[in-house]
């Protein structure tokens, strides 16, 4: 039986993320549990690919999007979404999106996308990339769509885990506009002024959280 993680081509543009590998799971199980049928998924900065290539596997019954702003991401995404195919032939994996969020326009309609994924990019991105998603996703999604941001976040000004902290410290030591975001002081509010409120806040493992953000009523 063929599989995605068949290793026969290993001199492919493939990359590999030892922790989406672990985290994709229950990130499938977040998805599985708010995802209308026949959804239209929109995958911001999908960096290796990994995450949407699987979600494609696992849920034939949606249509994913993934986009990343990096050309080796590309080829990556491109490069997965190749052995998606060889080993489930009507997938519902769309080519990637060269899609950096501050650009503008974004290379797809308005109102066009029912869920949008961002995982670990607003913490490895200067802070005016979160409030571009944000923007983007006010004009891209649907008037029920959601967006879902996962990756480690400080809550009420307190970064509890030790690994999050020195995480942080690392990010900024990399570049000074970097860093774990503040859910309550920076995030919210940000969302807020883009016409979004979290509907759900849900603990994932090593200490991170997926934020389901909804338009405000
Ligand atoms: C740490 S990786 C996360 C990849 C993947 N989402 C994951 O969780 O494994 C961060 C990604 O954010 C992307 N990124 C950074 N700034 C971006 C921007 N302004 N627009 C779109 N993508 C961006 C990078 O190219 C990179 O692929």
């Amino acid at each position: 039986m063929t599989t995605m993680d068949d290793s026969s081509t290993a001199f492919d543009d493939r990359q590999y993320s030892p922790a989406a590998q672990r985290n994709r799971g229950p990130l499938l199980d977040v998805l599985k549990a708010h995802l209308a049928t026949g959804s239209r998924v929109l995958e911001i900065a999908s960096g290796s690919g990994e995450h949407i290539t699987y979600f494609a596997h696992n849920m034939p019954e949606h249509e994913f999007t993934p986009s990343d702003a990096q050309p080796a991401a590309l080829a990556s995404i491109s490069a997965w979404r190749k052995r998606l195919y060889q080993a489930v032939p009507d997938a519902r994996l769309q080519p990637p999106l060269a899609l950096d969020v501050g650009q503008h326009p974004w290379p797809l309609a308005a109102s066009s996308v029912d869920a949008m994924l961002c995982f670990n990019m607003i913490h490895i991105a200067p802070w005016q990339a979160t409030l571009d998603l944000f923007d983007g996703a006010a004009r891209h999604l649907t008037p029920q769509g959601w967006l879902l941001l996962y990756g480690p976040f400080s809550r009420n000004g307190v970064l509890k885990a030790e690994s999050n902290a020195a995480f942080h410290q690392s990010l900024q030591a990399r570049d000074c506009r970097w860093g774990v975001r503040d859910l309550e002081q920076e995030v919210l509010p940000a969302a807020r002024e883009a016409g979004l409120v979290a509907a759900d806040i849900i603990d994932m493992p090593a200490n991170n959280l997926c934020v389901r953000l909804v338009r405000a009523s």
